[in-house]
């Protein structure tokens, strides 16, 4: 059988490994449920958009909510990366792991003046701004700060990236970005207003997209608009054409990411925008593929309706099957003979949406380890202490040796900030 996702992961005699790594016994030695991630893996994500981008004006700004940890974040801005970002706490963590300011992009329809300050103060490269009330404030944050923000507007294409209504952007009724009919207004609103410079113009459309099509339709109205704001006078430098780009969970075949861009530097230099700089914000298909979460069977419970397999790690862990019935490969980390029985892997957690998979053929014992495979793309990053649930350790790969890069959280961590009550009387 073939495996979903990385060509890092591999079964040798049976055995599970993560580039080259025995996930067996990374579970015995750090415990589970535990994320485990292959730095190869990444880069080699990495490395398919720099290729193709090779010796044109770009940056690519890895967007960091997918997976935001330290150990991550230093991988990417070794090689060149920079951020894209939707949080002041985002930028901590860039600059904790020596990331450069300089190639963050800030996004995010709601940042706060004190973010806005901190960003400001810290350098960033550029705010994508998605209203007309946010270029206002940032405008007077910076003339307060006694700086100036370039900004790019977050345009809304109006677009079907043909994705999950959840992670679909890009349409009209989404609450993203700034009308398409609407951008050459306030393009010259963020032109007239002081502390503010205008640099690009940005688009980000759905996560997840398995076609170029949609992207190439983006561009164009990007395009579309970036000669009309020129025309009134406003130079725009980069277009931002964000992330989105799916993987492969199950048998989906999106485009690799060197032909994603090398479609979309064509169409560029088709339309004559070839020396603009291209900016994209690549989450998921830098991270998802390299990483796993590795569960052990805590209980089988066998039923007449259904067949419960009972695992020790659950939504709060990995919140993607259960919000958007997401469907995730598991597979049992050493392969054991037998028959094969069809199990609900669901987690402890007092719910009944805290299900990993449903309906999934497997060969298990207690005690056996499972794999979910594609989880190192928004997985830890959306873990939470629901059910006061320490969140899992974190493992990465590097060089043929796994290094701990998060310690399990302790359950004492997660009270230690509250207060009893005074006792009274
Ligand atoms: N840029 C912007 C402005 C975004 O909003 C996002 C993701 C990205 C870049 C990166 O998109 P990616 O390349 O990762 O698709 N939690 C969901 C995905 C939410 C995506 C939100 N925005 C999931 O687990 O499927």
């Amino acid at each position: 059988m073939t495996l979903p996702g990385s060509p890092f992961l591999s079964r040798r005699d049976g055995a599970l490994t993560l580039d080259g790594v025995a996930l067996q016994a990374l579970a015995e030695r750090f415990g589970t449920p535990l994320y485990v991630y292959s730095q190869a893996a990444m880069l080699d994500a990495l490395a398919g958009y720099q290729r193709a981008l090779a010796g044109r004006r770009h940056l690519v700004c890895y967007a960091m909510k997918a997976n935001s940890n330290l150990a991550v974040l230093q991988t990417f801005a070794k090689s060149g990366c920079g951020f894209d970002i939707v949080s002041g706490g985002e930028l901590r963590r860039v600059l904790a792991a020596g990331g450069r300011a300089d190639r963050v992009v800030f996004s995010g329809v709601g940042k706060t003046r004190a973010e806005m300050r901190f960003a400001l103060q810290a350098g960033v490269r550029c705010f994508n701004v998605e209203s007309e009330s946010e270029l206002r404030r940032l405008s007077a944050v910076a003339s307060d700060v006694g700086v100036t923000a370039a900004v790019s507007l977050r345009v809304n294409p109006d677009v079907d990236a043909g994705t999950h209504p959840y992670i679909s952007t890009g349409l009209r009724e989404n609450k993203f970005g700034i009308a398409h009919d609407h951008a050459v207004a306030v393009y010259r609103l963020a032109a007239s207003l002081p502390g503010l410079r205008v640099a690009g113009i940005d688009c980000h459309i759905g996560s997840q997209i398995t076609q170029v099509a949609p992207y190439l339709d983006a561009l164009d109205r990007i395009l579309d608009l970036v000669e009309e704001v020129e025309a009134a006078g406003i130079a725009i430098d980069h277009v931002d054409l964000g992330g989105g780009l799916g993987i492969t969970y199950t048998d989906e075949s999106p485009p690799r990411p060197d032909e994603l861009v090398s479609q979309v530097l064509a169409r560029m230099d088709a339309r004559g925008h070839g020396r603009r700089e291209l900016l994209l914000e690549p989450g998921r298909s830098l991270v998802g593929n390299a990483g796993v979460l590795l569960t052990e069977v805590l209980y089988l419970k066998p039923g007449e309706a259904k067949n419960f397999c009972i695992v020790d790690a659950a939504m709060n862990d990995l919140m993607r099957p259960a919000l958007y019935e997401a469907w995730m490969a598991i597979e049992p980390v050493r392969e054991r003979q037998g028959q094969r029985q069809r199990w609900d892997v669901v987690g402890p957690v007092c719910e009944s949406g805290d299900w990993l998979g449903r309906e999934r053929e497997l060969a298990v014992d207690e005690g056996d380890v499972l794999a979910v495979l594609s989880a190192g793309a928004y997985g830890m990053a959306m873990a939470s202490n629901y059910n006061t649930r320490p969140r899992a350790a974190e493992v990465m790969i590097v060089g043929g040796e796994a290094v701990l890069v998060r310690e399990r959280e302790r359950t004492t961590d997660l009270f230690a900030g509250e207060r009893p009550l005074p006792s009274v009387g």
